[in-house]
């Protein structure tokens, strides 16, 4: 019995008087986008030799800073280049599908792609080679806005799928796992490999996959033939309002004149 206005109204008589009004809303969801291209063979192996070719003079002219447990390798030369400012028409090619794909992404996560905010204000992008042995340890790519991972060469042997010992694979932790699994007492009893807190993926070549720069991740051990290659970039936009300047060799921006874009840094 409740008590309103000096007049007693029952349980049903006050329930018919709550109103309800829903909300949705995406605090800070996980969406991802895979964009599997094909008919890619050719541009993938160009990607592969022009991505070696300026290894060996990234490596020799410019600085290393060590990331993801990387202490040497073009990985850890990620500040120093960026693969969208290079002058080779399959980087132009590249350039469209990741400005493309970049799009989508956005509409995925609820944004309009041409409003204000959701222009982009710089892409840092760099390549990763990893040869046998080599892994990226646990890491995210906040505070960039979006990041992505295209996989030019997946390094089992041509026309083969991976054997389970040839590794490699990426691995996604789903956010809030890590803070928890290391959390003390009152973290509880979670394993590492719980799959329900990871999702691992096989490379596959031609593959675009975009996801949000604070998901953690790691690339497994790779014991593959050849060098596994990938391209990584972090997206940024105007309504992060990021204190950074998007200028010099690390960062693309869209619009920019090629002739404006260094290719290195030398240290
Ligand atoms: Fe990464």
């Amino acid at each position: 019995m409740f008590y309103i206005g000096g007049a007693a109204k029952t349980v049903q008589e006050q329930s018919a008087l709550i109103e309800k009004n829903l909300k949705p809303e995406m605090f800070w969801p996980t969406p991802t986008l895979t964009i599997q291209l094909a008919g890619v063979e050719e541009l993938n192996r160009g990607l592969a030799r022009i991505i070696k070719e300026k290894e060996k003079e990234i490596l020799s002219k410019t600085r290393a800073t060590p990331v993801a447990g990387v202490k040497m390798g073009l990985t850890a030369h990620w500040l120093e280049f960026n693969v969208l400012n290079w002058d080779y028409p399959e980087i132009a090619e590249l350039r469209r599908m990741v400005l493309d794909g970049i799009r989508e992404m956005f509409k995925l996560v609820g944004e309009d792609p041409d409003s204000p905010g959701m222009q982009i204000a710089g892409i840092s992008c760099w390549a990763n080679v990893l040869r046998y042995g080599e892994f990226l340890e646990v890491h995210h790519h906040d505070p960039s806005f979006v990041s992505a991972h295209y996989q030019v060469q997946t390094g089992y042997e041509v026309g083969k799928p991976p054997s389970k010992d040839e590794g490699g694979q990426t691995v996604y932790f789903r956010p809030g796992f890590l803070d928890r699994s290391m959390g003390g007492k009152a973290a509880g009893q979670t394993s590492p490999w719980d799959s329900d807190w990871k999702i691992s993926v096989e490379p596959v070549e031609g593959k675009l996959f975009y996801f949000p720069s604070y998901v953690r991740h790691e690339v497994r051990p790779y014991l593959g033939t050849h060098e596994r290659i990938s391209i990584a970039m972090d997206i940024f936009v105007k309504k992060q309002e990021a204190l950074m300047h998007f200028g010099g060799p690390r960062w693309f921006v869209p619009g920019k004149p090629q002739a404006s874009r260094p290719s290195i840094k030398p240290r």
